[in-house]
């Protein structure tokens, strides 16, 4: 089963700043003259261990300090890419969090221009495509989402659209109604974290208010059976990440994954790494945990990876040249 490592793959659920390795975390702190609170790469790799959602972010947000100029961001990029197409990823859809970059002083033209290029230096060095995702940080105040979108305004063309991730419980997606509503005005595709650690009304709310093209994650909407149906009926993609919950303590282990029951049901599954460099794991990793742990077969995977591309925003030339 181990050439689901290199299965042709769409990426649709991935954090650029969750693929900072620790050995990237120093090299970026030794050029950025950075000190580091850990004493060497270990000592970090050793860090990377977690009760839940907010412990982890705690970690994630402490070590993008080091992302500073345009040529950092670029790096993290060409860095991913690399990792990514070894493991069969023709596509990716990632997702940045510009108020994590801001509200430290990179300017947002800072983060963009080195996105943007490590892309052009990603896809000229492998058969991979990218697009990016913004996202806004719900548990910072819904006013300073607004202000993100005006900002992101100006970088339109280098969107594919907008995303909704950090803390979720007691943030609910129906606090950025109006956000999505003006983000889909201005042409932008919409997609939100809901479903990961919080209710399945959050699951809801992302489909009735936000009008979500895709939901990250959605790993508890098995608790919902009316919801499963409305999924079903609606072909509405989950953008899955099981490495993830299982190091998010989300589920005990894989065995508890829902992942055959969502497939039965008829649900729009994909398989996703989430934030590769702190949760164990690429999306080819993320495949080969699957058939590890869960009786899948191989048209299990087949089906999950056709839906990985048939559910990304990819263009047309791009879609025909891969499927
Ligand atoms: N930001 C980075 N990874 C995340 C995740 N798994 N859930 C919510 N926000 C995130
Ligand atoms: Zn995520």
């Amino acid at each position: 089963m181990h050439d689901l490592l290199t299965l042709p793959k769409a990426e649709l659920h991935l954090h650029i700043e969750g693929t900072l390795e620790p050995e990237l975390v120093f090299a970026l702190a030794r050029r950025n003259r950075l000190t580091v609170p850990f004493a060497d790469v270990e000592a970090l790799r050793t860090a990377y261990r977690f009760d839940d959602l907010v412990s982890f972010l705690d970690l994630y947000y402490a070590c993008m300090d080091v992302l500073r100029t345009e040529e950092d961001f670029a790096d993290l990029v060409t860095d991913y890419a690399r990792r990514a197409a070894a493991q069969g990823v023709r596509h990716v859809e990632m997702f940045f969090d510009p108020q994590a970059h801001t509200s430290r002083g990179i300017p947002l033209d800072v983060v963009m221009a080195g996105l943007t290029e490590g892309i052009r230096r990603a896809s000229a060095l492998h058969d991979l495509s990218a697009g990016l995702i913004a996202c806004f940080l719900r548990d910072r105040p819904v006013e300073e989402a607004h202000s993100t979108l005006d900002a992101l305004a100006g970088h339109v063309d280098s969107l594919l659209g907008i995303g909704l991730d950090s803390a979720e419980v007691g943030y609910p997606p129906s606090l950025f109604t109006e956000v999505y509503r003006d983000a889909r005005q201005m042409g932008l595709r919409l997609v939100a974290h809901a479903g990961e650690e919080g209710p399945p009304s959050y699951v809801w709310e992302a489909i009735d208010e936000l009008g979500v093209d895709r939901v990250d994650h959605g790993v508890r909407v098995m608790e919902d059976s009316a919801l499963v149906q409305r999924l079903q009926s609606d072909r509405m993609p989950l953008t899955l990440c099981p490495l993830s919950n299982v190091r998010l303590r989300v589920l005990p282990d894989l065995s508890f994954h829902p992942m055959q029951a969502m497939l039965s049901a008829g649900l729009v599954v994909t398989v996703n790494s989430d934030d590769p460099a702190y949760f164990g794991g690429y999306a080819g990793d993320n495949f080969v945990a699957l058939a590890e742990d869960l009786p899948l077969g191989q048209d299990d995977f087949v089906l999950m990876a056709r839906n990985s591309f048939d559910a990304s925003f990819i263009d047309d030339d791009r879609r025909r040249e891969l499927m």
